[in-house]
């Protein structure tokens, strides 16, 4: 039977939502795939209260890794850098042969506007990356009040944030933030299955785009852009049958709405703290705590893996700690259509095999 799973991506999919995968297929240059197209823009607009422009691309959520570092950075990056997947994304700019610094903060912390502005003081940067949840540690970095001073300083920097597992849950509006790039995975907190990538992108960092060379063209920001502009298309084949399926789950969030889906997520993770810091403690540093994914200290010393082969059993499934913090910490994703109740579940089959 099927384990529920409460790690941090991929998420539960309802089966109605699933089941929108199952609709026959259509073309992707005739009229009824704009119309399908066009729609799911429209409605990621209006979850996000944004006028921003938003692509949906065939890829996993790295794909906008590679798009800042071969589309966005002219020469030099300042990477923010708190963990695993923060790490990923200055090595990639990297990889794409651009220049990069990293502000290196330990793991469990947040970066604050101020370390940042320090460092962008000292070096001609042209791009900023972070990670806005890094799902390794469960820290949430304070991405408004980064744009906030950022931006007001450095108007010309482009600010790019990797919301991969906190989109759809967490809140975001691009323009509030004023970033430049900010990005998701489907499988996260949008509740649906792997294979979809969705980003925001400024006017700023279409601009930017055009003075940047060899772009590639699946990296193409600005070829995807004009492609979009001249037939509400994408340029290369999309995956139809998950279009289908984000166009019917946008439908649903909308119908709970931003805030309610927003709230719903503030709920679970205050639970979730409260309940790990009855019997363990929490990893991040306080007040900066995911809203979708929580990371306990295993503060008892218990057998992570151990506790997951039972819960399996039971049929449900949580994450060890990531890398080095494998057994020291243990995740427990709370993100896309959980509810509190479905996590309250989940805590008790726990505390009864751990014996709390
Ligand atoms: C914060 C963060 N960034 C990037 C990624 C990579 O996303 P994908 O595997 O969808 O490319 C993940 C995956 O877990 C993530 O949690």
């Amino acid at each position: 039977m099927h384990k529920r799973l409460f790690i941090p991506g991929p998420t539960e999919v309802p089966a109605e939502v699933l089941e929108q995968q199952a609709k026959p297929l259509i073309g992707h240059r005739p009229k009824e795939f704009t119309e399908l197209y066009t729609g799911i823009i429209d409605k990621l607009q209006k979850f996000h209260s944004t006028e921003q422009w938003v692509t949906v691309l065939t890829a996993s959520g790295t794909i906008f890794m590679d798009i800042t570092g071969r589309a966005l950075v002219k020469e030099k990056a300042l990477c923010c850098v708190n963990g695993a997947f923060s790490k990923r994304c200055a090595e990639t700019i990297r990889d794409c042969g651009k220049e990069i610094d990293i502000l290196d903060v330990d793991w469990g912390y947040a970066i604050k506007p101020e370390m940042i502005l320090e460092k962008l003081a000292s070096g001609n940067y042209d791009t900023l990356s972070i990670c806005h949840n890094e799902t390794s540690t469960g820290v949430r970095n304070p991405i408004y009040e980064i744009g906030k001073a950022v931006k007001k300083e450095y108007p010309d920097i482009m600010y790019v944030i990797d919301s991969v597992s906190a989109m759809g849950g967490d809140k975001v509006e691009p323009e509030k933030i004023q970033c430049d790039l900010i990005y998701a995975s489907t499988q996260k907190a949008y509740a649906l299955p792997p294979g979809l990538a969705i980003g925001f992108v400024s006017e700023g960092a279409l601009k930017r785009a055009e003075e940047v060379p060899d772009r590639g063209r699946y990296t193409d920001i600005k070829g995807i852009y004009d492609y979009w502009m001249k037939k509400q298309q994408t340029p290369s084949t999309p995956n139809v049958s998950l279009l289908y399926a984000l166009d019917y789950q946008l439908d649903r969030m909308l119908k709970e709405t931003a805030e309610g889906r927003y709230q719903r997520h503030v709920d679970m993770a205050k639970w979730t703290q409260d309940w790990a810091k009855k019997h363990f403690e929490m990893f991040p540093e306080p007040g900066y705590e995911s809203l979708t994914v929580s990371t306990i200290k295993n503060t008892q010393g218990k057998n992570v893996g151990g506790l997951n082969k039972e819960l399996a059993k039971r049929y449900y499934m949580i994450s060890n700690g990531y890398g080095n913090l494998k057994e020291k910490t243990f995740r427990i994703g709370h993100m896309g259509e959980w509810t509190v109740a479905d996590v309250q579940d989940v805590c008790k089959n726990i505390e009864e095999i751990w014996e709390l």
